[in-house]
């Protein structure tokens, strides 16, 4: 079937004849074609599946307004004729003086807490139907690094107006480096670029923030289309849709892209937008979770905030940090634990041993699996934004540990759990059949 810019080729118009001038020396039409007229996705997707669009419109917005608020921020840590930092200055200046420079700023603080919701419930989706399993395992890969980007572009970010919990947050983090046995010290002066988090710290987070980090992304973004691209989508059935082909070699579940999901996906944006625009105009802080109330003071090496906790998409990892034991008073157990957390997402696709994909068909194993690993991922998430006091101690019999600290220590070893015992509760499972062909 021909597609639109075939049509628009075979016209004879001017912009016909252009177009063909242009493929004549850049693949324009095959790639429309081959990415979006002509790649056809499986019919049967629903409401989990706008969440991958979304994240490309988070990630233009992010790009956007970061464009815009660079051209007046300055990451510079010393202080002001008012004895104010200048970046902390800078940021005040964009949100008072520089005409709609709160809405682009709120804009862009809102859209990183966005981004996380956004990319958190599109890896949830490819957890419940199995699109990171055979053949997708290089899109989750992709997914993988674009998460550990995010990560740390989020953290970089957060540094750059200069508040008390930038600087102190940084401080927490950076310092882990330093519990690396034998290396330690020295890689995290390395990182920091001063024996104290300060000026030098600040420029380098600038520049990862704006150009290294967000170049990355935008590759990583790419890598991961095309890989996603070059075996087809998933769907909710977690069935191949390419087993099944009609004459014309199109799979028949299939539907092209293009009008038939890019009009879908525009009811993810407005519901989106929607929801986003209620956030950031009436609770752009989201409750001191998104800004904390902390970093509306400016950073203050002499003053430390009685509270350190990271922004919430960070805490439930900042939570097995906190929940692993020291070591011979050296914090490195919990560090290690922090990043296999994290790394640990990079193995999924050879951990899963089921014999179907979609939870749809999964059996009382994998469900109940999935179903505490959300919970423990939850309640990791709200333990890490709270002091470890928040639920006060248990009595002289535990040695009056901190309520929390035990939940949390519980909920990480759910957590690893989850990973380790996949390959034999996904075996061991009691699935149902797959359907031959998609359902509704
Ligand atoms: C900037 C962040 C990201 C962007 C812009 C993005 C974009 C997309 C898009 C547009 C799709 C196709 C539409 C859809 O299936 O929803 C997709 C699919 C997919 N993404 Fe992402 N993604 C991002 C992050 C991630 C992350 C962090 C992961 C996992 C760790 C991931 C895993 C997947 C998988 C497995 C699929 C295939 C889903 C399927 O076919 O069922 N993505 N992504």
């Amino acid at each position: 079937m021909a597609s639109t810019a075939d049509k628009f080729k075979s016209n004879g118009s001017f912009l016909g004849d252009v177009l063909e001038w242009v493929d004549a020396r850049f693949p324009a039409t095959a790639l429309w074609n081959d990415h979006l007229a002509k790649y056809y996705a499986p019919k049967n997707f629903n409401f989990w599946y706008f969440f991958g669009s979304l994240a490309l419109l988070v990630l233009v917005n992010q790009i956007v307004t970061g464009i815009f608020l660079t051209m007046h921020y300055k990451p510079d840590a010393s202080l002001n004729a008012s004895g104010v930092p200048v970046a902390f200055a800078a940021v005040e200046y964009i949100m008072r003086d520089v005409p709609w420079g709160w809405l682009i700023r709120y804009m862009h603080s809102t859209g990183a807490s966005a981004f996380f919701i956004v990319v958190y419930l599109h890896m949830f989706r490819g957890m419940i139907y199995g699109s990171y399993r055979s053949p997708r395992e290089l899109t989750w890969l992709f997914g993988v690094l674009i998460y550990l980007c995010l990560m740390g572009e989020a953290f970089a970010g957060y540094l750059l107006p200069w508040g008390q919990m930038s600087y102190w947050g940084a401080q927490v983090i950076l310092n882990l480096f330093s519990a690396i046995p034998w290396v330690g010290p020295d890689l995290s002066l390395w990182i920091r670029g001063d024996f104290v988090v300060g000026d030098a710290t600040l420029n380098r987070m600038f520049s990862f923030h704006v150009i290294a980090i967000p170049f990355a992304l935008a590759g990583l973004v790419v890598a991961h289309l095309i890989a996603l691209h070059e075996t087809g989508s998933n769907n909710p059935d977690g069935i191949e849709i390419k087993k099944h082909k009609g004459p014309d070699g199109i799979p028949l579940d299939g539907i092209p892209f293009h009008p038939y999901y890019t009009v879908k996906d525009i009811v993810g944006v407005v519901g989106f937008l929607m929801v986003f625009a209620i956030v950031m105009f009436f609770v752009p802080e989201g409750g001191g979770y998104f800004l904390e109330s902390n970093n509306f003071f400016p950073a203050d090496p002499l003053k430390t905030p009685p509270h350190i906790a990271p922004v919430w998409y960070f805490t439930p990892y900042y939570s097995i940090l906190r929940a692993v034991p020291p070591l011979f008073n050296s914090q490195f157990p919990g560090v290690v634990a922090m990043g296999v957390a994290v790394m640990i997402l990079f193995a999924l696709p050879w951990l899963d041993h089921g014999a179907v994909k979609s939870i749809r068909y999964r059996g009382a194993h994998y469900k109940t699996a999935l179903a505490a690993f959300i919970v423990v991922f939850l309640i990791l998430g709200y333990l890490g934004t709270e002091p470890v006091t928040v639920w006060g101690q248990f009595g002289n019999w535990l040695g009056n540990a901190d309520r929390a600290t035990v939940v949390a220590r519980l909920c990480t070893v759910v957590y690893f759990l989850f990973f380790i015992l996949m390959p034999w509760y996904t075996k061991a499972d009691k699935t149902k059949a797959e359907p031959e062909r998609v359902t509704h």
